[in-house]
């Protein structure tokens, strides 16, 4: 049996899979399947079974002749769809994809939801109650192309949704000072967006150090790995040597293997009417450089020396990054895609010399980017003057740190940056801000930059219809107010939380 799902009149390919989701589509096609009708009807994707059946008005697949449209429906398994007219080229490249396609106007005859059973060679539907509906019967080249699977070879086979895929284990670790604050209000959002999402706690910083000798347990490291993603508060590490003390947020992201820090900034809330356009992305490398804790004292007491890690694998990889997002971004419309490569190579001859020379071999290989070279000083000067020359930053290890610091101030500041830190297959997402001792306890931290993390969350997990719910309640709060002091307000974290949840459920 088969349910049937009804459509109305003038289905396009937007309403199937929204062109802006093409730069995540499109790098995985096999994730393809999560998209059909993500935004138009949700519940679709997470639930059309391989086999059902496609019923819709006139004018089916009209709109762009978006390829990737009739692609999602063969990957969930949709066994046929049936309109009085399709759109041509959908309806051809629906063949060439081996979707059957019937002439038929039955949206008065069948209701959604119906259980059906379609015998595709005679063209004929058995309703439950007995009921014998006839389609045109398809000529033979049709059927031969049907069951050949199409003339597309090397699809990956459709299989249902309902098993994996969408299904999240998050783990919380909250740390040290505001971090607990602002990830209490990220799990409150979090789990009203996403109810199905599993979430367990687990602890590292100064205070699990403190307590128990260790600031990133093994269990809580072992909590990480087997968590789909992990969200991070912050943690207070201290600005001097404690033996036996590492910053458990450097150390997971080595342990993990969460190599490319990903640091989006934007002025869209901030902007004049006529002021420049800001939307940039710090992409800073994160398992090396200045951060593998290589430091040591000489003997004399005197000297202290600190070592600095390059590899050319670690680099290709993070500048294979950067270009892949730039290409991203252009194809969901950002014009001008440019990488800009920040170094210090002038100085650091060996160490970014190796940079250097790396990023540009890959540079080579994306002719449609533009590349552009920078010297961190220089660009740490022109991130905070003209910000909306950038597009892609990719640094080093420090020097993307500071520099992604500088960039958040053009979208409102610490309060609301948030960033993800990638490896292959895993995540973790904190908000850029620190411990921030002088606020803690007093409950006016801004949750906005840890709410942005589940939004980063539910989009790294191709969620995007929770994604973008959360990023339009947090949008509305932030140009209708309230707001935290760090933004000129006076209202507390409970209170933007709340009015974050608000906007969600109203
Ligand atoms: P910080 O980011 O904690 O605070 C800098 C300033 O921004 C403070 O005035 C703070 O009140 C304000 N601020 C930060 N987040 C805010 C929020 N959500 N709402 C309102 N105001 C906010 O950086 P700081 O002071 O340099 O470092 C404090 C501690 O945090 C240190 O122990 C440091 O090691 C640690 N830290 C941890 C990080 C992490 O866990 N990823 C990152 C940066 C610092
Ligand atoms: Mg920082």
């Amino acid at each position: 049996m088969a349910r049937v799902w009804i459509f109305g009149q003038d289905i396009n390919t937007d309403q199937i899979v929204p062109g802006r989701y093409a730069p995540i589509m499109l790098k995985n096609e096999d994730d393809l399947r999560l998209y059909p009708f993500v935004e138009h009807r949700p519940e679709f994707a997470s639930t059309v079974r391989p086999g059902d059946i496609i019923v819709a008005g006139n004018n089916f697949g009209c709109g762009s002749s978006r390829e990737y449209a009739p692609l999602a429906l063969k990957m969930v398994g949709v066994g046929a769809i049936i309109a009085p007219l399709f759109a041509r080229i959908f309806f051809r490249n629906a063949l060439n994809l081996g979707i059957p396609c019937f002439t038929a106007d039955l949206t008065g005859q069948l209701a959604d939801g119906e259980q059906v059973t379609l015998h595709l060679e005679e063209g004929r539907i058995s309703a439950a109650d007995g009921r014998e509906l006839t389609l045109p019967p398809p000529p033979t080249f049709l059927r031969e192309v049907w069951a050949a699977g199409g003339d597309r070879t090397l699809l990956p086979p459709a299989r249902t949704l309902s098993g994996g895929g969408r299904l999240m284990r998050v783990c919380v670790i909250p740390g040290d000072g505001i971090g607990p604050e602002v990830l209490a209000a990220a799990v409150q959002v979090l789990r009203v967006v996403a109810p199905d999402v599993e979430v367990s706690e687990a602890e590292a910083g100064w205070a699990t150090f403190q307590r128990v000798g260790v600031a990133l347990p093994p269990e809580t490291l072992g909590a990480a790995r087997e968590a789909d993603a992990v969200l991070f508060g912050a943690v207070a590490s201290p600005s001097h040597n404690v033996p036996g003390y590492r910053s458990p947020i450097v150390a997971m992201r080595r342990e993990l293997d969460l190599y490319a820090n990903i640091r989006p900034t934007n002025n869209a809330l901030q902007r004049s009417p006529d002021g420049p356009v800001v939307d940039l992305v710090v992409v800073r490398e994160n398992t090396e450089g200045m951060y593998i804790g290589r430091e040591r004292l000489e003997d004399d007491g005197d000297t202290a020396i600190a070592e600095r890690q390059i590899t050319r694998r670690a680099s290709t990889r993070i500048v294979r990054a950067a270009y892949d997002l730039a290409r991203s971004r252009a194809a969901a419309g950002k014009a001008n895609p440019t990488v800009t490569i920040v170094h210090k190579a002038n100085v650091l001859r060996v160490s970014d010399g190796l940079f250097r020379t790396v990023a540009l071999e890959v540079a080579a290989d994306y002719p449609n980017i533009r590349t552009e070279e920078m010297l961190v000083d220089v660009a740490a000067m022109r991130l905070a003057q003209q910000p909306e020359r950038f597009d892609v930053v990719v640094s080093t290890n420090l020097f993307g740190d500071i520099l992604s610091d500088v960039a958040c101030i053009h979208g409102g500041g610490l309060g609301l940056a948030a960033s993800a830190n990638l490896g292959e297959g895993r995540a973790l997402f904190e908000p850029v801000h620190g411990a921030a001792p002088d606020i803690v306890g007093q409950g006016i931290a801004n949750p906005l930059a840890a709410i942005e993390c589940v939004a980063m969350l539910l989009e790294w997990r191709h969620r995007m219809d929770a994604a973008l719910r959360v990023r339009a309640a947090t949008t509305a709060v932030l140009t209708h107010g309230p707001r935290t002091p760090d933004l000129g307000g006076n209202a507390t974290t409970a209170a933007i939380t709340q009015a974050v949840i608000d906007r969600l459920t109203q």
